[in-house]
C-alpha cells in the first residue's frame, strides 16, 4: 500500500486488491469466491438498475493498540442487512455467511488495513442486490452479494477534533411515513442527495431531516443519527423512519455505563434549544461534534458549541467508544471480533 496522508485522506474510496462474492441463484446462495476484478457485468434489465433493488451495509475493522484487528458489531450489522433485505424483498444472507464474508474480505485485504497510530480504519461495504432482467415490477430472483473494503479517514470534516455546523432541511424529506427509512437501502441514499447538496452549497456539513409526517421532530442527517446532551442525560430520536444507528445503541449503552441517563423518544425542534452537547453518529461519521443546527426557512440558529470544540460529555463517549474499537478499553459489552490471520 502506498504511503497515505491519513489526516487528509477523508472518507474516501481507496482501490484494494481482492472483494468478496456469493451468487444467489435457484434459491439458495453459493459459495463465498475471492475476486480481483472490480466491476460486474449486469443484464441492461436487472431489478437494481431499474428498481433500486439493492441494500447496503458499512462497518470497521480497526488495527489496535496491541496490533490485533478488530471488527466492531459484525452480527448487528447482519441482522440490519437482513432487515434491509425482507424489506425490498430480497433474499437474506444467513448471519454465519455475512460473517465469513466479511472476514475473509478482511483477511484478503490486510496489508490495505491503516496502522493504529493513523486514527483510520478499514471501511467494509457489504452490498446485495438484484441481477434478474425484468420489466415489470417485482423482486429478481437471481442476487449478488459483495463484500469491498476499503481504507478511510474522518467522514465529516476534521473528524473530531473541531465541531461542525449542520442545516435543518424542510424542503426534502429524506424518507416517508411507513417507508423504507428505518433500513439500508440506496433509493433513500439517492433521496438524500438534493440536500445534501444544498447543505454543501450553504456551507453546511448536512441537512438534517424532520419527521416527515408531522414536520415537528428533528430525525437524522443523510448518514447519522443525532444526539443531544442534556445535563447528564443523552437523548436521541426514536422514530420508524429512522435507521436504527449500530454507533448510536452503542453510545446509548456506553452511556449508561458512564453513569448517563439515557432517552429514546421522539425529539421536537424546540427542545434543540436545551441540549448542551450534540453530536452526528455512525460508523463513517463515528461522533461528529455539532456546533449549530441552523434552521434555514425560519432563520433560526441552535448552538451547541461556542469555541468550536467538542463538549466534555461527547468527548467521554467518544473516547470510551474509540477505545473499544482500538482495544485501549476491555470490550466488556462483547462487541468486538478478533480477526485470525491464518490465510
Ligand atoms: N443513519 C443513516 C441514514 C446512515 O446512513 C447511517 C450509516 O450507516 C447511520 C444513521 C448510522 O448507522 P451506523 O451507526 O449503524 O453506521
Ligand atoms: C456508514 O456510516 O457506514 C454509512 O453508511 C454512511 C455512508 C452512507 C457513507
Amino acid at each position: 500500500m502506498k504511503d497515505i496522508d491519513w489526516q487528509n485522506h477523508g472518507f474516501a474510496y481507496y482501490p484494494t486488491k481482492y472483494n468478496v462474492r456469493c451468487t444467489y441463484k435457484n434459491g439458495e446462495w453459493g459459495d463465498l469466491r475471492m475476486q480481483r476484478k472490480k466491476t460486474i457485468s449486469l443484464h441492461i434489465a436487472s431489478t437494481v438498475l431499474h428498481y433500486a433493488q439493492t441494500a447496503f451495509e458499512g462497518l470497521k475493522a480497526f488495527r489496535g493498540v496491541d496490533g490485533v484487528v478488530r471488527i466492531f458489531r459484525i452480527e448487528e450489522n447482519a441482522k440490519r442487512m437482513q432487515s434491509s433485505c425482507r424489506g425490498i424483498r430480497m433474499p437474506q444472507i444467513p448471519i454465519d455467511k455475512f460473517r465469513e464474508a466479511i472476514m475473509y474480505a478482511v483477511k484478503l485485504n490486510e496489508k490495505y488495513i491503516p496502522p493504529y497510530t493513523s486514527g483510520a480504519s478499514l471501511y467494509i461495504r457489504p452490498f446485495v442486490f438484484g441481477t434478474t432482467a425484468a420489466i415489470g415490477v417485482k423482486p429478481a430472483e437471481d442476487y449478488e452479494f459483495i463484500v469491498l473494503v476499503s481504507p478511510v479517514g474522518p467522514y465529516f470534516k476534521g473528524g473530531f477534533t473541531e465541531t461542525s455546523p449542520f442545516m435543518l432541511s424542510r424542503e426534502f424529506d429524506r424518507a416517508a411515513p411507513c417507508g423504507t427509512g428505518s433500513i439500508k437501502i440506496g433509493a433513500n441514499y439517492a433521496m438524500s442527495l438534493a440536500a445534501g447538496e444544498r447543505a454543501h452549497k450553504l456551507g453546511f456539513s448536512q441537512a438534517f431531516y424532520l419527521d416527515p409526517k408531522e414536520k415537528k421532530y428533528i430525525e437524522e442527517c443523510g448518514a447519522a443519527n443525532f444526539f443531544g446532551i442534556k445535563g447528564n442525560t443523552y437523548v436521541t430520536p426514536k422514530s420508524d423512519s429512522v435507521l436504527p444507528s449500530i454507533t448510536n445503541a452503542s453510545l446509548m449503552k456506553i452511556a449508561e455505563h458512564l453513569g448517563m441517563t439515557v432517552e429514546r423518544r421522539p425529539i421536537a425542534l424546540e427542545e434543540l434549544e436545551e441540549f448542551e452537547e450534540a453530536g452526528a453518529c455512525g460508523t463513517a461519521a463515528v461522533i461528529s461534534p455539532i456546533s449549530k443546527i441552523v434552521d434555514v426557512d425560519n432563520k433560526k440558529e441552535y448552538v451547541f458549541s461556542k469555541d468550536g470544540l467538542p463538549g466534555e460529555k461527547c468527548k467521554k463517549l467518544y473516547e470510551y467508544l474509540r477505545g473499544i474499537q482500538y482495544g485501549e478499553i476491555e470490550d466488556t459489552f462483547g462487541w468486538n471480533s478478533v480477526v485470525e490471520f491464518d490465510l
